[in-house]
């Protein structure tokens, strides 16, 4: 899949731009608070529906202005035309010039990957945040996965609350446990296979990356692994913690407890890994995702990658544009064009970005 063109009208600091994309890999040069970043959120609204870096979205309409437009046209099998307004009362998405009413079906037409500096916190940050890595990537593959975490935490709020009622409802309380069973099987089933697709892709990409022998692994630390007696034991464990959940008025084990750990060479990454070493196990991951995003979907998504080559030495930054697919369409930003200068001789554009103004550099 691939942007051919993308305009912005009214979008942080864009009033009106239209890009052009025609090579396999663009390169974003531009100094601090130019619009690099606002560019690609703007690929990441077309692609999700959201902003990866606010919840109010209403600060993305340019100062001054009532609404913003993104607007795409993709090549892929089937050409799309994608669009995003925001505005005073929300937010509007088109797909083919057509309201779409159900955001999911909007979400993941452009599959788009994103590496951003914030994707560093995954290895400090609290279990929470790498669940919501699973769901957020999950989701946009697999809409079962989507379907059975929500009901999974409807069951779980249900659950809670009935823990809390003054008189507990036994009764209530063991249909919702059975249902939550059920449901978390599918979610533990999926969480599993997504970590093993990742585990296939990751060591290869990192030591390409990083031009190591290093060995990267992703352990799913999951409630109960995936096998045919998963629902066994969940019903177990919930029947080991009658007494507990009881007294805390919650749920104490589940799904909503998952957590991930990385591994570098036997090592948990946030006690071992350097931070470029930090930084190129995010960016491997998220060229394994790409691959896995293709094996699913059979299509490739497009990469974004944030300023990627800070704290990366010059020869992995080569090892980074060897590694990356020609032919995945792929966006990096940069504020120092001497981070790309082994690259220009190659199939590379590279766009300035001056104060929301994007133009095409002159190929040297
Ligand atoms: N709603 C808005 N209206 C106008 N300008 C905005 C709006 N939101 C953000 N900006 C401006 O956009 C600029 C930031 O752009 P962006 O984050 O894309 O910078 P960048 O080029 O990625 O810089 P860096 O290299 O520092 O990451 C800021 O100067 C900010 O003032
Ligand atoms: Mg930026």
């Amino acid at each position: 899949m691939r942007i051919t063109r993308l305009s912005l009208h009214g979008f942080r600091n864009y009033a009106d731009a239209t890009i052009v994309f025609s090579d396999s890999i663009s390169v974003l040069v531009g100094d601090n608070a130019q619009g690099k970043t606002n560019l690609l959120e703007a690929v990441v609204f077309l692609s999700t529906g959201r902003s990866h870096r606010v919840s109010d979205e209403q600060h993305c309409i340019r100062q001054g202005q009532t609404s913003a437009i993104i607007q795409a046209h993709t090549e892929n099998a089937s050409p799309l035309d994608l669009k995003v307004v925001l505005h005073d009362q929300g937010k509007s998405l088109f797909l083919q010039n057509q309201l779409v009413r159900k955001s999911s079906d909007f979400i993941g037409k452009l599959n788009a990957v994103l590496f951003s500096p914030g994707d560093l916190e995954l290895f400090e940050a609290s279990p929470r945040s790498r669940r919501r890595f699973l769901d957020t990537e999950i989701g946009k593959i697999n809409p079962v996965y989507v379907d059975a975490l929500s009901k999974a935490n409807r069951f779980l709020k249900d659950r809670n609350a009935s823990l809390k009622a003054p008189v507990v409802d036994e009764v209530m309380v063991e249909v919702l446990t059975e249902r939550l069973v059920e449901v978390s099987v599918d979610v533990i089933r999926l969480r599993s296979a997504f970590t093993q697709r990742l585990n296939a892709h990751l060591t290869s990409y990192y030591q390409a990356l990083a031009l190591s022998e290093s060995v990267i692994g992703i352990t799913y630390n999951g409630v109960t692994n995936f096998d045919p007696q998963t629902a066994d034991r969940l019903r177990e464990l919930y029947r080991k913690n009658r007494d507990r959940d009881r007294f805390l008025k919650s749920t104490s084990v589940g799904i909503h407890r998952d957590d991930l750990t990385f591994i570098l060479d036997g090592h948990p990454v946030d006690e071992w890994a350097s931070q470029g070493q930090r930084r190129l196990i995010v960016i491997a991951l998220k060229c394994a995702l790409v691959a896995v995003i293709e094996e699913i979907t059979g299509e490739k998504p497009i990469l974004l990658l944030d300023d990627v080559f800070s704290e990366l030495d010059a020869s992995r930054r080569k090892a980074l544009f060897t590694t990356l697919h020609r032919n995945t369409q792929t966006l990096i930003s940069t504020t120092d064009l001497h981070h790309v200068s082994d690259w220009l001789h190659d199939s590379v554009t590279v766009y300035t970005v001056t104060d929301g103004h994007v133009e095409e550099r002159n190929r040297l």
